[in-house]
């Protein structure tokens, strides 16, 4: 029946994405896939996105009300190739009756363990001592060199305990026997048991951590939740990482914090903008490594959100529940 009722659809994917997922997309409707590495420009967005039933998009495309009335009334889903969908208005795609989805649970831990690896990365001048070494400039062992900073017993802040963040907590309580810190907008009681979590606000939070580690949706509520009043909260040892979205930290306020060296150091798997330019203080600094938002990308990972961004489409296509719907 899906297939007889999708047939005459048109869908646009805006860029190529792993497993064969999209072969199962062309058996039920017509697809179009931009097929460059660079994302479409909101000019080309806009030229392709017109008489589509069903987009599937990245997280740089801006999925705004004027892109849906460009595309037309039968727009009818939206899939997000992401966990993240603040790219999307979906109060807009609301009204217009679009149903939007995005792609949890199956990067929950790509993106933990990166989390954790950019913690360590920071707080052990990972990237700046390999780079001595590829730059030929690696002369001795130093006894007073590279000193970094240890989470074994000490304070983890999580900010924002979601999955996301509860994956992070248990790699590092676990594995690290630290203390957990954690804010939540409810009571995470499984935390408290497991971890032996404290539910605190955001300033006891950053005052008391050792690690901060930012695992926050990108809403109006959260943009710069990480500012310069917040930052001077946070201990002169202090290792901030981010692999939720670049907004919620302000940057000016972070290469500040870390020039003045009032936080050790940061990690950042996200940005404003993204790509960040290569001459950026943050990119130029010692004290911060910065990945190219690479959280969800491992094999394993990045196949099923194809599965799941595809489950998306056909259902709202079909005019069926999403699998994975962020309303
Ligand atoms: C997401 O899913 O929101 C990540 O940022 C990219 O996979």
């Amino acid at each position: 029946r899906t297939r007889i009722e999708t047939m005459k659809h048109s869908v646009l994917v805006t860029r190529q994405i792993p497993g064969d997922s999209l072969q199962r997309l062309r058996e039920v409707c017509e697809v179009e896939v931009w097929p460059e590495t660079l994302p479409p420009s909101r000019d080309e967005l806009c030229r392709l996105v017109k008489g589509r039933h069903g987009l599937l998009t990245m997280l740089s495309d801006r999925v705004d009300g004027e892109l849906m009335d460009v595309a037309g009334d039968q727009l009818c889903v939206v899939s997000n190739y992401a966990v993240g969908y603040n790219n999307i208005d979906v109060d807009a795609a609301k009204i217009r009756g679009i149903a939007v989805g995005n792609t949890p649970d199956v990067l929950t831990d790509a993106t933990a363990d990166l989390a954790v690896s950019l913690l360590f990365a920071a707080s052990r001048h990972v990237l700046t001592a390999g780079n001595q070494v590829c730059d030929g400039e690696w002369k001795t062992w130093e006894p007073t060199g590279w000193l970094g900073v240890e989470p074994a017993g000490k304070t983890l802040g999580i900010v924002g305990m979601g999955r996301i963040g509860k994956a992070t907590a248990k790699r590092l309580v676990g594995g690290w026997e630290m203390d957990l810190l954690y804010t939540s907008r409810s009571d995470q009681t499984d935390m408290e048991k497991e971890l032996s979590g404290r539910r605190v606000e955001l300033d006891t939070l950053l005052a008391e951590s050792d690690f901060v580690s930012v695992h926050v949706a990108l809403t109006d509520q959260t943009r710069n939740l990480i500012d310069e009043d917040a930052i001077s909260k946070m201990k002169s040892t202090a290792v901030l990482v981010n692999t939720a979205r670049g907004e919620i930290i302000d940057q000016d306020a972070l290469v500040k914090a870390l020039e003045s060296r009032s936080i050790f150091a940061a990690g950042l798997d996200v940005t404003t903008p993204e790509p960040l330019s290569a001459d950026h203080p943050l990119v130029k600094s010692p004290h911060c490594v910065i990945l190219p938002h690479i959280g969800s990308a491992t094999h394993a990972s990045r196949n099923a959100m194809s599965e799941i961004a595809v489950d998306n489409l056909i259902a709202g296509l079909s005019d069926q529940p999403l699998r994975c719907s962020v309303t």
